[in-house]
């Protein structure tokens, strides 16, 4: 059976390979053929190329050994240095080896000097496709482009844009304000870095201004101040009470802005909250005034502190305990439930069988 299988599939493989094999023969023998003519055929292949040179004069259709090459630098290069620029088929059929270094990129106009600026070549030259980088001195600020871009059109090469200049950070007099003043109020123009200081005028009411926000401003940008000024107005928290508790520092006849107090509770009560506020200006204490609870100060900040108190049980234990012992009788329960339940049924099942078995035995002869 293997012996008759066996020859029907060999001759379709048999066939095949044959062929191919031909095939590949006469394809390495080609390509061995190709690559002898070509090596040692008696020319060179054509002229290298370079980024900043081109050869000068036609292209010829093949170079023979001793055939001569000479370069010219391309648009937008210029020769600078003093490399060869020709080159000439050797006798073993490869170019000299020559490099374009001879041609240096044309630069663009030189760039004048700024006053407070200083340049940055981003690409270390001013050649085309550089760009240079502005930056002012402190207390400067630029007017124009940041960058610039050396471009080069036909064979000449021109900036992006005009180069840009440095003026000085200027500010007017920052905004007046109600119920209050600041120093040089006489000044018509600030320099950079200058500052100025806002106080409130006393007030002729029965409560003082407070200075709500940044007292000083300083003159950072051209134009621009800092931060926007501070408010005088009056601020004013009630007066701060504690219940089974008392002020400790801070005394004051009026708590006005920023006033800050510190509580104690009496003895047998301790501070619930923060023992120490601020008067915000909102006029109202913050955090919120504190409270004298009774009893020592919890030890453990983490529980509620109500069901430390000695004596105190805590229900969540309880619950939980409770919680347990009812899980473990109900799986008892079930456990036994479930054993009962399949003695019973294994045990009616057992005498079923024994006797269906008995009533099929005396049927299945009658049947036919
Ligand atoms: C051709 O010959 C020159 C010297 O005559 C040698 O420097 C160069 O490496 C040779 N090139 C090749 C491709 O063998
Ligand atoms: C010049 O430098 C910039 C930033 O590094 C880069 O993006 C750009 O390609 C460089 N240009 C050239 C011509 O090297
Ligand atoms: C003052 O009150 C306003 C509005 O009720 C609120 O947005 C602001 O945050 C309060 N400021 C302070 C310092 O509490």
């Amino acid at each position: 059976m293997t012996a008759s299988s066996a020859p029907s599939k060999e001759p379709s493989v048999r066939r095949e390979s044959p062929l191919p094999s031909r095939w590949r023969v006469l394809g390495t023998l080609l390509v061995t053929v190709g690559f002898l003519l070509f090596t040692f055929s008696d020319a060179c292949g054509p002229p290298p190329k370079f980024e900043a040179m081109e050869m000068v004069g036609k292209q010829k259709p093949s170079y023979s050994p001793g055939d001569q090459v000479n370069y010219k630098c391309k648009q937008g290069w210029e020769h600078a240095y003093t490399f060869t620029t020709t080159t000439y088929c050797e006798l073993n059929n490869s170019w000299l080896p020559i490099t374009d270094w001879a041609c240096e990129k044309l630069k663009c106009p030189k760039l004048p000097t700024i006053p407070h600026c200083r340049e940055h070549l981003v690409n270390g030259t001013i050649a085309w496709g550089h760009q240079v980088h502005f930056v002012c001195d402190e207390g400067y600020y630029l007017v124009g482009r940041k960058f610039i871009l050396c471009q080069l059109k036909g064979a000449r090469t021109f900036w992006s844009h005009a180069v840009p200049r440095c003026e000085k950070i200027l500010c007017s007099p920052p905004p007046k304000i109600k119920n209050g003043k600041y120093t040089f109020s006489d000044v018509d123009i600030f320099e950079y870095a200058e500052s100025v200081t806002y106080s409130c005028d006393p007030s002729h009411g029965e409560d003082e201004f407070s200075l709500v926000g940044e007292k000083s401003l300083y003159c950072v940008a051209n134009g621009v101040w800092s931060s926007s000024p501070p408010e005088c107005r009056v601020v004013k928290c009630l007066y701060p009470e504690l219940k089974n508790g008392r002020q400790i520092t801070g005394f004051r006849k009026k708590y006005y802005y920023q006033a800050t107090v510190m509580f104690e509770c009496n003895l047998g009560y301790h501070v619930r909250g923060s023992d120490t506020v601020v008067c915000n200006s909102n006029s109202t204490w913050e955090p919120p005034i504190p409270t004298c609870v009774k009893g020592p100060r919890p030890t453990h900040p983490t529980k509620p502190p109500v069901y430390n108190y000695p004596g105190y049980p805590e229900p969540r234990e309880i619950f939980n305990e409770d919680i347990d012992a009812w899980l473990i009788a109900l799986i008892v329960v079930t456990a036994i439930a479930g054993i009962a339940v399949c003695c019973t049924c294994l045990y009616k099942c057992i005498h079923g069988r024994k006797k269906k078995g008995l009533s099929s035995c005396h049927h299945l002869p009658e049947q036919p």
